[in-house]
């Protein structure tokens, strides 16, 4: 998507200058940084410290890692170690597992000599996957839209409720639950859009909103409480959400805090779809509550906020006393029975085992 002029994708390989540049998006919205990472260990900090986040583009990221590391040493212990410090970096998008499995499946049958060159092609392949995944997805995610607008909404615009960010700086481009938003706006339907601040590390507030004000698309920041308050007043009419981890069953795990929100959706009828690329599924999971890792962060995210201090710095401060103790995880589980409909690249899938079946027939014999 576009920053000023530019049209930027969250990461690229800039051939010349032989380097993988990302937008650091810890400065996000006060400073827009492009920065490089070369070594392995920088790769490994810059996800598991969120210079980039989001499902997609840390598996993106991911694989550029492997290609980085494969020009320093293509042996396959290199390999399997680069692997290994790469997926241990962040438990629960299973998207960072599913791009080091391709990465390694295409690398290791191939002569150490050809593995540089294969593996950068890869990397490449699954950047460019994602951007035209993302794209179905928001044409698929439009038409949801469309008829709401021409049902319910007719004159007025659609209000939709996001939570994180789900959208280009989560992905490669375009962004998953963002798509549908940025297709709709193109196709010259109104909406306004709900963006959820994300405690604790804030990206509603601090990713979406720029996304959102980037694009000139309506939207207001609301606290996390407020959801709840504005469906029952009628003031949303779909959430659209992201997911870090889908299972084979339809149970979408996503951003700590979205369980709360289809809670409220489902006792006020608001629909709630959960947009993602079939990268996120993870067909050996079936359920989402027991199954699946959710990662615990550092307690200086629940303790600290980071922002533009009144100096003009940017910086964190702390909001609670000293000495007590956070508790930080940070992803939740919204079951199946929660979940209005998955959208995807290949169509719009009920949240059921048989509804992505019948998108992905291919996992049948596997399921
Ligand atoms: O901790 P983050 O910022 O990586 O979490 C991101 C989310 O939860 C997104 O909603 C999810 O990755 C889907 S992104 C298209």
């Amino acid at each position: 998507m576009k920053v000023g002029d530019t049209h930027y994708r969250s990461i690229w390989f800039d051939a010349e200058a032989d380097r993988i540049k990302i937008i650091d998006q810890r400065w996000l919205p006060h400073e827009f940084r492009v920065v490089d990472i070369d070594t392995l260990d920088e790769f490994a900090t810059a996800i598991r410290d969120m210079w980039v986040r989001g499902a997609p583009l840390i598996g993106a990221t991911a694989a550029y890692g492997i290609a980085k590391e494969m020009r320093r040493n293509p042996s396959d212990a290199a390999l399997d170690a680069a692997w290994e410090q790469l997926h241990e970096t962040r438990p629960t998008a299973i998207n960072l597992r599913w791009a080091l499995d391709e990465m390694r499946q295409v690398l290791a049958p191939l002569p150490e000599e050809a593995r540089a060159g294969a593996a950068f092609a890869e990397a490449a392949k699954i950047c460019d996957a994602d951007v035209e995944t993302n794209r179905m997805i928001g044409v698929h995610g439009l038409e949801i839209i469309r008829k709401i607008a021409a049902t319910k909404k007719p004159g007025q615009p659609v209000n939709i409720l996001t939570h994180c960010n789900a959208g280009w700086l989560a992905t490669v481009d375009w962004g998953t639950a963002t798509s549908p938003m940025y297709h709709a706006v193109e196709a010259g339907i109104e909406i306004q859009v709900w963006v959820d601040e994300t405690r604790p590390r804030n990206q509603g507030a601090q990713l979406t909103s720029w996304e959102m004000n980037r694009h000139g698309i309506p939207h207001h920041l609301i606290v996390d409480n407020a959801g709840g308050h504005l469906m029952q007043h009628g003031q949303v009419d779909m959430v659209i959400v992201g997911t870090d981890r889908t299972t084979a069953s339809g149970d979408v795990c996503n951003k700590i805090g979205t369980y709360l929100k289809a809670l409220a959706a489902h006792d006020n009828d608001v629909p709630f779809y959960v947009a993602l690329p079939s990268s996120t599924i993870d067909w050996t999971v079936n359920d989402g509550v027991r199954e699946i890792p959710i990662e615990e962060r550092d307690d200086r995210e629940v303790t600290h906020v980071f922002g533009r201090l009144e100096d003009g710095s940017v910086g964190s401060v702390q909001i609670s006393p000293d000495g007590t103790p956070g508790g930080n995880p940070a992803f939740d589980v919204t079951p199946s029975r929660l979940v209005t409909g998955l959208i995807t690249e290949r169509g719009v899938a009920e949240a059921s085992r048989e509804g992505l079946l019948e998108l992905f027939p291919e996992r049948r014999s596997a399921a």
